[in-house]
């Protein structure tokens, strides 16, 4: 069993694979600085292969008590999305740059078998054809979001036959699914939700291609890494979705409409409020890895539904929308 450091793993994603890692036997810290005020994952945090360290990852001190006899680290902390890194440029580039370039040094000091690096396929950014993109695709970031994504990823491939320890660099197609710590600012959860509540929603940009993955599938792909031999992984780019989950928004929309009957959705062709099309190819994951994506979008869509269903009958909400909006510091 491995002792793994999950940075960022009170987060949407985090949670959820701290669960697997801590369900699969091996001993899980969680480092985080809880930056939207969220609870701990409630499910796990009195289990013995599990500890929170409440932790900055611009703390360089904790963070290197925290790296001692570490087999494996996850990166998935940081301010995630567009939204939140525009309304605090300052603290985005702090933590999105600064941050997490510290965090990569100080794991390239020891000899760590796993380092994985959570990147997003929003580096893609516009795609103009048809195409969908490999992993070799040329990156064209749109925010600064993106943009710190792919400086962080050139830092660690520049450091490739430098250090010791052994990087990987996934990048994720948008999250949907449920987890402890909800986060409703993701479209199809967003979508999902809104429909349900019969909450009139206005989508943009409806014909906008992007790819997307179940939050148990990443934490599948993560333990899979972990399993894997150090030639397949090694300063790797792995795309983490896959190809059946490349939709538009409006696709989305129309899946959502299948389950619930709602004529209050609003398709605005508003060209430049997100201007980010693209599609990806997702086959190296499957070839090289063998991973297949367990989930379709209509899998999330049912499993919310089913979750707001109950939520409602039972008149509270257990899984509480927090989602990425308001920093408590
Ligand atoms: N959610 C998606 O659709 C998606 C898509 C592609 C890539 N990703 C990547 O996956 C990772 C996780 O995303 P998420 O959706 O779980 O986001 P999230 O916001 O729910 O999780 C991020 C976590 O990082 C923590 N954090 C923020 N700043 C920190 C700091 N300075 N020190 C320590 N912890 C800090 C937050 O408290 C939070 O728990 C991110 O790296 C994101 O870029 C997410």
């Amino acid at each position: 069993m491995k002792k793994i450091l999950v940075v960022g793993g009170e987060g949407y994603i985090g949670q959820i694979v701290c669960s697997e890692l801590v369900d699969k036997n091996h001993e899980v810290i969680s480092y985080d600085n809880l930056i939207y005020g969220q609870k701990t994952n409630s499910q796990i945090n009195k289990k013995p292969n599990f500890r929170f360290v409440n932790g900055d990852i611009r703390d360089s001190l904790k963070i290197r008590e925290n790296l001692e006899n570490v087999n494996a680290v996850i990166i998935l902390a940081g301010l995630v999305g567009d939204p939140i890194t525009k309304k605090y440029p300052g603290l985005s580039t702090e933590i999105n740059q600064k941050g997490i370039k510290n965090l990569i040094d100080e794991c390239a000091g020891y000899n760590i078998e796993n380092v994985i690096f959570v990147s997003t396929c929003s580096n893609y950014g516009l795609i103009e054809n048809d195409e969908l993109a490999k992993e070799d695709h040329e990156l064209n970031p749109l925010s600064s979001y993106a943009r710190d994504k792919v400086d962080i990823e050139k830092y660690i491939l520049s450091l490739k036959g430098k250090v010791n320890s052994c990087f990987t660099i996934l990048r994720f197609a948008t999250a949907f699914g449920l987890s402890s710590r909800m986060r409703y600012d993701l479209t199809v959860n967003e979508f999902t939700r809104d429909i349900f509540n019969s909450t009139k929603l206005e989508v943009y940009d409806p014909d906008t291609w992007r790819p997307y993955c179940h939050v148990q599938d990443f934490a599948n792909i993560l333990l899979l890494i972990l399993n894997t031999e150090k030639s397949k992984i090694l300063f790797e780019v792995f795309n983490a979705g896959s190809d059946e989950n490349n939709h538009t928004k409006r696709m989305i929309v129309e899946k959502i409409l299948k389950f619930v009957n709602f004529n209050e959705v609003y398709f605005v062709n508003n060209k430049g409020s997100d201007p980010r099309n693209y599609k990806v190819n997702f086959q190296k994951l499957n070839s090289v890895l063998g991973y297949q994506c367990k989930y379709l979008v209509d899998d999330g869509i049912n499993e919310i539904l089913t979750h707001l269903q109950i939520s409602n009958e039972n008149s509270f909400k257990s899984t509480k929308d927090l989602g990425n909006y308001t920093i408590n510091i």
